[in-house]
């Protein structure tokens, strides 16, 4: 459908579904999908996403990444039951993470799907497993943490220069039915200078684990981290330079080219977005309700909140469409959430037109939003997919049944 929104669309919507709405458009994350893998196998064609389930679960993206051949990046027992109930096959899925529900971490790997150990202890925990099962083959992973020079000391994985990475690796080797499939890794910071030290750092430790262990992971998986579209407005305030996916590819996919040349049994690439992906294909609208001014200071009250876009700090993409209500000018006034934090603030200090009915659109509020979004006061609003022909319904709004359901009133 034309994604450009008008008034008498949103008046439509928000009589049908209520008057404050998340707007996805599943065929932008289409695209954003394509362009990384793109960006990544032009350098080295053995490359594939693994979705981080995390950014945004809803069941229409997820599924899109498998119907396009991605695979599922997971981090729960939770977000496991999200992908098999999406349709995702095991052997698709890898589950990261600091900790795993042990019964449910077997049932995975004896379905031929992927887990990377975090701990030692963790191992251990898989090791007997192995042990108690001899006919079956267990493909597992390790989460690697080594310096990229972004400043962080993370707590996930294996320090790769303790010794324990190396009892990890003795301990893998040992066990006849246990294989090393993956190394892992994942850092937060954004920024792609830190890329080359990913990939060459996972490079290394590949060379080391083939050399001095003989097992050869067929996945090398450098995580997420990358940024996605954005306008102009938020990564000015974000102070983020323009960065494209080719900027993450030509440090990465490029080095991985390189090292392997034609070697023909080379690893395949793997990393996780979730940002890079989601980030700029949701809206979320939200009715103005109210318009008052206090000690000369105009507020918009609106049927939304911070909570809902999961973001604060900023000012957000924003577009205020006419409701129909005729409308006023106000400078300095400050259009605020339906919550009673003070704080509660969408946009500082808007200057323009507003009437009360109006809508404010934010933009870019895909990742970590809906999944971040506590029961703080109200449920959730519900999500339409604007990416087919006709706006369709794919969550509707939670009732206070949804999230009442677990206390006992008496
Ligand atoms: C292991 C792992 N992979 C992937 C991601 C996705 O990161 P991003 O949204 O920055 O791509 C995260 C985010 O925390 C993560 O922890």
């Amino acid at each position: 459908m034309q994604k450009g929104l008008t008034g008498s669309l949103l008046n439509a919507l928000s009589i049908r579904y209520g008057e404050s709405f998340y707007l996805l458009d599943s065929e932008r994350f289409e695209q954003n999908y394509r362009e990384l893998e793109t960006a990544f196998r032009r350098y080295y064609p053995k490359f594939r996403i693994a979705y981080s389930y995390k950014t945004n679960y809803v069941p229409r993206l997820v599924q899109t990444v498998d119907r396009l051949g991605g695979w599922a990046e997971v981090v729960s027992d939770m977000e496991l039951e999200i992908a098999l109930r999406s349709g995702v096959e095991p052997r698709h899925i890898i589950w990261n993470g600091p900790v795993k529900d042990a019964k449910k971490a077997e049932g995975l790997l004896l379905a031929g799907g992927l887990i990377n150990v975090d701990s030692l202890a963790e191992l251990e925990t898989i090791r007997s497993f192995a042990l108690e099962n001899p006919d079956a083959q267990l493909g597992i992973g390790i989460r690697c943490n080594y310096d990229v020079g972004d400043g962080v000391i993370s707590r996930f994985g294996f320090d790769v220069q303790d010794e324990k990475f190396d009892r990890a690796l003795r301990t893998i080797k040992e066990i006849p039915n246990l294989h090393l499939r993956a190394l892992q890794a994942h850092f937060a910071k954004r920024d792609p200078r830190f890329w080359t030290e990913r990939a060459s750092g996972m490079l290394r430790i590949y060379d080391r684990v083939v050399s001095d262990y003989g097992m050869r992971p067929e996945i090398l998986d450098l995580g997420g981290g990358i940024f996605g579209r954005m306008p102009e407005s938020l990564r000015a305030q974000l102070g983020v330079d323009t960065i494209s996916f080719d900027d993450y590819a030509s440090r990465a996919a490029k080095l991985f080219a390189e090292h392997f040349g034609t070697q023909t049994d080379s690893p395949t690439l793997f990393v996780e977005p979730g940002t890079a992906l989601a980030g700029d294909c949701m809206r979320f609208v939200a009715k103005v309700k109210t318009i008052k001014t206090v000690r000369g200071k105009p507020f918009a009250t609106t049927l939304g909140s911070q909570k809902n876009i999961s973001m604060s700090g900023v000012n957000p993409p924003m577009e205020i469409i006419s409701g129909g209500v005729e409308q006023k000018h106000y400078d300095g006034l400050d259009i605020v959430g339906f919550t009673c934090i003070e704080g509660d603030i969408l946009q500082k200090n808007y200057c323009g037109e507003l009437a009360v009915g109006d809508y404010v659109v934010i933009g870019n509020c895909g990742s970590y939003s809906i999944v971040m979004k506590p029961p703080f006061i109200l449920p959730n609003f519900p999500v339409l997919d604007i990416g087919g022909k006709e706006p369709e319904l794919i969550k509707r709004e939670e009732r206070f049944e949804d999230l009442f359901e677990t206390y006992f009133f008496s």
